[in-house]
């Protein structure tokens, strides 16, 4: 699948084989979307532009690169994308972070937004948008709507599991958006659910029941 990218990184596989296990804990839940979020982020920043520079070591000179100060957009999706939002802030921690409210309407499964504030200079910027659960990918295209209707053009999503019928979604409305995700699930259940997938995943990271 073009512009989709399935960390196959055993420490990830490990973690997120711990978040699906429906005996984990709230706590280490949430560690453990913190931890995986941060190692997705080293391949979600890996096209980040460099410039070089020139450094004197105690030795003597060296032509070296530092980051060239691209802007970044942290955008999570209410509730869940919240815990994602640390463990990508640890390795960029100059990035802004936006907000959009989604929820998905029981009966029809389509989201319904509810919020949206984002940084005011956030045309100027690259935005990776976070949520743990891609589905039915409602709530990911209307978010990635609402981003790009703001004038955003480089825009990357990064979620921890991944149903085939939301990456579709997804690519067929914005084929642009490159996809990053820690797994793949095959089916949902009749409630949108990802089969196995790990739950509803606000209400095991906020321990809501
Ligand atoms: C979950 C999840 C996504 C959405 C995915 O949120 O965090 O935002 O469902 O489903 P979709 O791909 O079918 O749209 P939910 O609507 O449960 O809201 P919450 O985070 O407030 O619990
Ligand atoms: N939202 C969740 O939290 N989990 C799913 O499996 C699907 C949508």
């Amino acid at each position: 699948m073009e512009n989709v990218y399935i960390f196959d990184h055993p420490l990830i596989q490990h973690k997120v084989s711990l978040l699906r296990d429906k005996n984990t804990s709230a706590k280490e839940f949430r560690e453990l979307v913190a931890e995986i979020s941060t190692m997705m982020g080293y391949e979600v920043t890996r096209d980040i532009p460099l410039k070089e520079v020139e450094i004197e070591t105690p030795i003597g000179m060296a032509r070296t690169k530092v980051i060239a100060g691209k802007k970044l957009a942290i955008i999570p999706i209410l509730r869940a994308g919240l815990g994602m939002v640390e463990g990508l802030l640890n390795l960029i921690p100059m990035a802004r972070v936006g907000h959009i409210g989604l929820y998905r309407d029981h009966e029809t499964l389509e989201p319904v937004e509810y919020y949206c504030k984002l940084p005011e200079d956030v045309v100027e910027r690259d935005a990776v948008i976070l949520d743990p659960m891609l589905a039915t990918g409602g709530s990911a295209c209307d978010a990635v709507k609402c981003i790009k209707e703001r004038g955003v053009k480089n825009i990357k999503f990064v979620c921890l599991i991944a149903s085939r019928t939301g990456i579709d979604r997804l690519h067929r409305e914005h084929p642009d958006v490159g996809v990053y995700c820690a797994a793949v699930d095959e089916s949902l259940n009749e409630n949108g659910y990802i089969v196995p997938g790990l739950g509803d995943a606000g209400d095991r990271l906020f321990g809501t029941k």
